[in-house]
């Protein structure tokens, strides 16, 4: 099979190529290395990819659509995509609006459209955000709540993803799914995610900023158990009546602490941060939990790794990844 990753050299794209490259499907990764992050971090897994037989690598932009046509009619056979390349964080989304709108709205048009010209493909999945539920307070956020109150832009493009996904479907017939990740951490994580710059700044004995005084509930979810679960909603596509379009949430189905979360940070990296409280940030939400009802019953979908176990494994990649020795 061959399968279209987009973000291939993102966190969650660099995994769910490896994790298809492992079951000996054919992946043609696009990522566009901007440099919202390290760009090493993001070469260094592409380098990974590119190490193995069956990987192709395109540094393509997703908003450029002639590239992206091109690559769709060089490829007919592409019977998955896995569109996981976007304009991530919320915070930065208070900074620069526009990259939001350009790769997360244009660019998951353009994706859409790709799918119209793809014929055989059977599968367009995408990443939503477990930030679509804005500011609700019901917990746990369940898939048949309402999300039409983002509080950032960033949720706002990832709730237009849904409904420009849900009319695509409805009106072209792609079967698609969108997956609402919630608070992803592990091996080759994020630099502006929680879990680095925690790990980051206590290594290098600086004070971690905590937000909402600490008063902040996190559903995080290894790496691995969003892989299992992107692969397992991939292998699904949903059909029947209507729009074949579906959404599902994808978090560990636990809200832990963030204080928790720092302790396991702080007891795997052998050293105690200083802590620097803070009030609410804008665009945050002081709690999130996933109701992972509809993904168990539809995919027999069970996460299997709490924080007391992936914290250390993030913990041990980042000190290899960045030659810390510890004791
Ligand atoms: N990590 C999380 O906790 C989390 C939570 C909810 C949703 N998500 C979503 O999951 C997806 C993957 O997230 P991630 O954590 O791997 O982020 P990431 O930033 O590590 O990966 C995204 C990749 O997409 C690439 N990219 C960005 N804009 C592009 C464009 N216009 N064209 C081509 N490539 C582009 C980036 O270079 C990057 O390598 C994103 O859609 C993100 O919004 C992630």
């Amino acid at each position: 099979m061959t399968v279209l990753v987009t973000g291939a050299a993102g966190f969650i794209g660099y995994h769910v190529s490896e994790a298809l490259l492992a079951r000996g499907e054919h992946v043609i990764g696009v990522d566009v290395l901007n440099d919202y992050y390290d760009v090493n971090l993001k070469k260094a897994r592409r380098d990974r990819l590119l190490a193995q037989p069956n990987f192709e690598f395109v540094q393509e932009d997703i908003v450029n659509r002639d590239a992206m046509f091109a690559l769709s009619d060089a490829n007919p056979d592409v019977s998955l995509i896995i569109h996981l390349a976007a304009q991530a964080g919320v915070r930065y989304s208070l900074e620069d609006p526009f990259a939001y709108i350009e790769s997360n709205v244009i660019g998951h048009l353009v994706m859409l459209e790709m799918c119209r010209r793809i014929e055989g493909l059977e599968h367009f999945v995408y990443a939503s955000s477990s930030s679509v539920y804005g500011g609700n307070t019901k917990l746990p956020f369940s898939v048949e709540d309402p999300t039409d109150t983002p509080v950032s832009i960033y949720a706002a493009t990832k709730k237009a993803d849904e409904l420009m996904s849900h009319s695509y479907s409805h009106l072209f017939g792609i079967p698609a799914t969108g997956l609402r990740f919630f608070t992803v951490y592990g091996p080759w994580g994020r630099p502006d995610m929680a879990a680095y710059i925690f790990l980051r700044k206590i290594m290098a004995n600086k004070p971690i900023s905590v937000f909402n005084n600490g008063d902040m509930m996190r559903d995080f979810t290894y790496i691995d158990d969003i892989v299992k679960g992107i692969l397992a909603v991939a292998g699904g596509p949903p059909s029947g009546d209507g729009a074949p379009h579906r959404v599902y949430n994808i978090g560990n189905n636990n809200s832990e602490p963030l204080m928790r979360f720092i302790g396991l940070i702080e007891e795997a990296a052998g050293k105690k941060a200083k802590i620097d409280f803070k009030p609410m940030q804008p665009g945050d939400v002081r709690a999130t939990y996933a109701d992972i009802t509809a993904i168990q019953k539809d995919f027999g979908f069970e996460p299997s790794t709490p924080i007391d176990n992936g914290i250390p494994n993030f913990v041990d990649w980042y000190c290899e990844y960045h030659g810390i020795g510890r004791n």
